[in-house]
């Protein structure tokens, strides 16, 4: 079947796609088209078919037939900006292996190593918020922040006052030009991704010099790639070191930004949580600015830390589904699927719908106390980092930031919201308040 032909239902199956209506976001337009069409139904996304795909028993077979039924399909201008080395342009068991040689960079002990690094900026962080005069948005603050934690666990140098707000512009212009028209003409989307892009390259390309120079110990994720590959005498090339910081900056920024925020929002919506946090923490010692160093082993009792960060990405998953094109036609939920044909897998939906989620729309993180939760069969009813084999490579990282951003918030701030009215969701590049969430903090003792 091709793009924009008539209905085309599988054999045997009920009669005929939804079509003709047009893509216009919103988790109300796809809500009524699921109840008129079930969980498999057809959309357009800029004027092009797309099926959009929900729920657990669904997306257990997308995802795990990655390769076979489904592959990636970033448009051009994405494979462009990240380089022809990157993960997300890489099939089959050149993927496998590029996502062994990356796992390096978040197995325990980097980890570990990392814990000082993004506690010293989360503290510096939330120390300027509250010391501002009036409110901040919180959505923008949160990028600067996680931008400069990716600096500091990637590279490990820091480049400097006036260099960091340099390197952090040219990140912006690469993020909002990355899915742009191929064009590469003057004054062009396209054309500034580029260029961002070369100025990110630039620059790396001088730390990763003085890094190969030096013989310090590696405690940073660009040292942890230049060890392994001198170990296993598979040199990763300058060009492919370079293009794996842009596409780790960029996968790790935005969407942990977005999740900080949701988290500053739902404790601001939901101060009975954030009051049941805070005693749970002060219980276990934590306090803001502590000179205690803390261990990834200082994690693991935070049941109720982690039950509100679940929740947090469940309700407001920051990346709303992932896209894939079909490379064979196939039969899904009672219907074909042609081949070429783009195919969205929907976190949100999934997570709006699992049988396993009583009450969605509450923010509720005790619902993870619940066995229904966890284990196997709970899997692929709550994907926030997606699933299969290009399941995120930095969840562990994320979550790790995350808590230490809510202890730090939880123990040491108090904020209010600075405007009338909580702000509408949008979802489109990652989920993120329509005003950006305009809050007012200050120092809580
Ligand atoms: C992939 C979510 C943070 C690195 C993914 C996918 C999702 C996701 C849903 C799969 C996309 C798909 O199926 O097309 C998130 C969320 C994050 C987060 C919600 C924060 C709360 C991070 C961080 C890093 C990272 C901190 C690394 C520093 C990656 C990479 C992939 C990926 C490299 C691609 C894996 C592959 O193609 O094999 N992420 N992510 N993510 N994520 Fe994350």
């Amino acid at each position: 079947m091709r793009t924009g032909e008539a209905p085309h239902p599988h054999p045997g199956s009920r009669s005929g796609w939804a079509v003709g209506e047009r893509e216009r976001g919103g988790s109300s337009f796809h809500a009524s088209r699921r109840k008129r069409h079930g969980n498999v139904f057809k959309t357009h996304l800029l004027g092009r078919p797309v099926v959009r795909v929900t729920g657990a028993e669904h997306l257990r077979r997308l995802l795990l037939e990655e390769h076979n039924l489904v592959g990636v399909s970033w448009p051009q201008s994405v494979q462009m900006i990240l380089g022809s080395s990157s993960l997300a342009n890489a099939i089959g068991d050149i993927h496998q292996h590029k996502r062994k040689v990356y796992a390096q960079l978040f197995s325990h002990s980097a980890l570990e190593s990392y814990v000082p690094r993004i506690r010293q900026v989360v503290m510096e962080t939330v120390r300027e918020w509250c010391a501002r005069e009036g409110p901040i948005s919180v959505y923008a603050e949160s990028r600067k922040l996680t931008f400069r934690i990716a600096v500091s666990v990637l590279l490990g140098s820091s480049p400097g006052e006036e260099k960091m707000i340099d390197l952090l512009t040219t990140f912006e212009q690469l993020t909002k030009n990355m899915f742009s028209l191929p064009l590469d003409i003057p004054g062009s989307g396209y054309r500034k991704g580029i260029q961002a892009r070369d100025r990110l390259h630039e620059y790396f390309g001088k730390v990763i010099e003085d890094m190969l120079q030096s013989d310090a110990e590696y405690s940073t994720a660009l040292g942890i790639l230049i060890q392994s590959s001198k170990d296993h005498g598979m040199g990763m090339s300058m060009q492919e070191l370079k293009e794996a910081m842009v596409e780790l900056m960029f996968a790790a920024c935005a969407t942990t930004a977005s999740a900080c925020t949701s988290l500053v929002l739902q404790l601001l919506k939901n101060p009975e949580v954030l009051t049941k946090l805070r005693t749970d923490l002060q219980i276990k010692g934590f306090q803001s600015g502590s000179a205690t160093p803390l261990r990834l082993s200082d994690f693991c009792h935070l049941r109720y830390l982690d039950n509100v960060i679940k929740e947090v990405l469940r309700l407001q998953p920051p990346v709303s589904g992932g896209y894939r094109v079909a490379l064979q036609t196939f039969e899904l939920g009672g219907w074909q699927i042609p081949k070429g044909w783009s195919v969205m897998y929907s976190i949100q939906d999934t997570h709006n719908t699992a049988p396993i989620f009583q009450q969605p729309d509450i923010f509720d993180p005790d619902r993870f106390a619940n066995d229904l939760t966890k284990g196997k069969e709970a899997r692929f009813h709550y994907l926030p980092f997606g699933g299969g084999v290009r399941r995120c490579l930095g969840k562990e990282l994320a979550k790790l930031i995350l808590k230490v951003f809510a202890i730090e918030l939880a123990t040491g701030s108090h904020w209010q919201l600075a405007t009338r009215t909580l702000p509408k969701m949008l979802m489109v590049p990652v989920a993120h308040p329509s005003d950006g969430l305009k809050v007012q903090f200050s120092a809580q003792f």
